[in-house]
């Protein structure tokens, strides 16, 4: 299925990406046009100086790579994760009243590792009526089940629940930092990596920045312009007829912006220097608090969450407890296995680490299966 939904790079241009304004000539662009080509494809005009990035070629490094390759995430940690996103699902059913098709979109799919996670965690009365729809901008890998749909955009009409992990920092954005006066300017960049200062930031990108990421006059300080990131979210909730969108990343708030920014590489597993040659992936935290305004923007849309995946696990009924060592007398096997289901359930709920990611949980027409769980009397 292709055509309507929000892709990150085309909604509206934005004065650090024109040619005049960024001066997009000798490799200079700003920073969303940059990583745009980086991990989605290169226009024919695009050549990196020294031709291409360490991945080579320029297709785009998530077109050619599958992100467990170079990083992990919470999918890959340990299948408890999808089985709690089974679970959210379930009650998601229950909200809506058990409709004859439940939709389960992925957005930012990868290979459709969360999709067959979740498919396998079902009790069938749910599987056998869910359609599920990797959306993804990579090719439909080879051996994924023919009920999963593979699609560019969130199918229009969704009912059910859309889950995306870490999708949101992989929607390139803009940079801007403080000139020596503190002046937010453009940042731009070459595929080398090498940074110099644009056009001062004015409009919309300068509008949000005074909304979402106010910034010192500190020179040096930077922001990243939440604005296409907004528009993929709010995009994805338009999507949902009824239901309930997740979107799950590393995240901040107003009140706690990284002053640096916190646009990143990842390759091989290791962090690296943000390179937008196509070898690596970039990526950087996400303004939760800004895509939940826009999210709740959309006609239909209820009153949105942000909380820990700690939490949210929580209310799913994943948790980190040990079982008890009474167990390990009566079924040593059944004691060792929960033992290691509780490890990984303390990896996913750490707050230093995938517990810390923040969970945007946007209710479209139904109240939200997150809710807090009422106090139960003591
Ligand atoms: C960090 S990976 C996450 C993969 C998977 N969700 C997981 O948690 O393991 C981000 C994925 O989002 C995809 N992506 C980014 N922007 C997208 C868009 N607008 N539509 C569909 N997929 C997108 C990338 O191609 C990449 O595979």
């Amino acid at each position: 299925m292709t055509g309507g939904g929000a892709h990150p790079g085309d909604d509206g241009a934005s004065p650090g990406d024109t040619a005049a304004a960024s001066g997009d000539r000798g490799g200079w662009s700003g920073w969303r046009a940059a990583a745009e080509r980086a991990l989605y494809g290169a226009p024919p005009s695009f050549a990196a100086p020294g031709g291409p990035g360490p991945g080579g070629g320029s297709a785009g490094f998530f077109l050619r790579e599958a992100p467990a390759a170079h990083f992990r995430t919470a999918v890959h940690a340990s299948p408890l994760f999808a089985a709690a996103v089974a679970v959210l699902l379930v009650r998601t059913d229950e909200a809506l009243g058990h409709p004859p098709v439940l939709d389960l979109v992925d957005v930012g799919a990868g290979r459709g590792e969360l999709l067959t996670g979740v498919l396998a965690a079902l009790p069938e009365r749910v599987a056998a009526r869910v359609r599920p729809c990797a959306v993804e901008r990579a090719a439909r890998p080879a051996g994924l089940p023919d009920r999963v749909a593979w699609s560019t955009d969130p199918p229009p009409g969704t009912t059910g629940l859309l889950f995306a992990n870490e999708w949101l920092d992989n929607v390139p954005l803009d940079v801007a930092e403080n000139d020596d006066t503190g002046r937010p300017r453009h940042v731009l960049v070459r595929p080398d990596g090498r940074e110099r200062h644009g056009e001062p930031v004015t409009g919309e990108d300068a509008a949000w920045l005074r909304r979402w990421w106010p910034t010192s006059s500190a020179p040096g300080e930077r922001a990243e312009i939440g604005r296409t990131r907004d528009a993929a979210w709010a995009g994805a909730v338009r999507a949902l007829r009824r239901g309930v969108a997740v979107a799950v990343d590393y995240g901040h708030t107003r009140d706690a912006r990284p002053p640096l920014g916190s646009l990143t590489g990842y390759r091989d597993g290791r962090q690296v220097a943000p390179v937008p040659d196509g070898g690596c992936d970039l990526t950087a935290h996400v303004a939760l608090d800004a895509c939940a305004a826009a999210g709740a923007a959309v006609p239909g849309a209820g009153a949105p969450q942000l909380l820990t995946q700690r939490t949210a696990l929580h209310r799913l009924g994943t948790d980190g407890r040990r079982p008890p060592l009474e167990l390990a007398r009566t079924d040593p096997a059944a004691y060792l296995r929960a033992l290691a289901r509780s490890g990984e359930a303390a990896e996913l709920t750490d707050p230093r680490g995938f517990g810390g990611f923040t969970w945007l949980v946007q209710p479209v027409a139904v109240p939200s299966p997150l809710a807090a769980e009422p106090a139960r009397p003591r």
